[in-house]
């Protein structure tokens, strides 16, 4: 497939149409943005382990029944996938308090939540991504009904219920993530954008360490050897899980059930 034309460049990849009106490339860049753009770097190999990761995830909740906008890996860098019209809403999952909930509503830093946690934000670079409630979202126009948010909530809940476990397997508490969404050709809506390190919050669930972009966020250093790491474990056989524990387990202990 051909990469033709730019369509829009982002933060984070560059998308180009193709040769097909319905199937659009991205292709994963270096480049690192925090604080809506105003902290910056660039981290080579970064896009790639991204790409990497994405396509695994993508794979993983399309097996499992979530639809989503992925085709095929086409190589390091570009993804082919569907062309979605995007919502312009970033839902936004969370297991654990940390970030901005935390800043924003005094929760301690690390406390497992009673339930998980979804929340709306606006994309809107302009205006800082601010949280929307359901009537923003209509008063908007970013969605036609209450039944589109609501499937918007039940279908990141579905991919917590899927990663969430996966990632603890592998020794990775998930801790939050940021999903987009878009409506395909026929309208429905499918999950889009990209599932990596860079939207997600991965804990090491033995040492606590991040292995995540709070890395470059906190200015802590290590970023691409953490990417790498969370690639290395998606790759690997679930053969080595972490000892004593199972998810359910972990869960009890956290929250103190048993
Ligand atoms: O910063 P905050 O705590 O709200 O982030 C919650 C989660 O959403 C984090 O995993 C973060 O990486 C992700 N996020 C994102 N893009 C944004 C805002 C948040 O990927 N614009």
């Amino acid at each position: 497939m051909q990469k033709r034309e730019l369509l829009y460049e982002g933060k984070a990849k560059r998308l180009f149409l193709t040769d097909d009106d319905n199937l659009v490339i991205s292709e994963f860049k270096d480049d690192l943005t925090a604080f809506n753009g105003e902290k910056k770097s660039s981290e080579a190999g970064k896009g790639a382990l991204n790409n990497k990761i994405s396509t695994e995830l993508f794979k993983l909740l399309e097996s499992k029944g979530v639809p989503t906008h992925f085709v095929e890996m086409l190589d390091d860098n570009h993804m082919l996938h569907k062309y979605v019209d995007v919502i312009l809403i970033e839902v936004i999952v969370r297991n654990v308090a940390t970030g901005s909930l935390s800043r924003n509503l005094g929760i301690e830093d690390g406390k497992v939540l009673p339930f998980t946690l979804v929340e709306f934000d606006y994309k809107n670079d302009a205006l800082g991504d601010p949280k929307l409630n359901d009537q923003h979202c209509l008063i908007l126009e970013l969605v036609d009904s209450v039944d589109e948010l609501d499937q918007l909530r039940a279908m990141a809940r579905q991919v917590n219920d899927i990663l969430r476990p996966y990632f603890f397997e592998k020794g990775l508490n998930l801790v939050d993530f940021k999903l987009e969404f878009g409506k395909d050709g026929d309208g429905n809506i499918i999950l889009a954008d990209e599932i990596s390190p860079d939207n997600c919050r991965f804990w090491d669930t033995k040492t606590g360490e991040k292995m995540d972009k709070d890395r470059f966020r906190q200015g802590m250093g290590g970023l691409k050897v953490a990417y790498e790491e969370v690639l290395k474990r998606i790759l690997n056989d679930n053969d080595k899980k972490p000892e004593e524990s199972t998810y359910e387990a972990m869960m009890d202990r956290a929250l103190g059930t048993k």
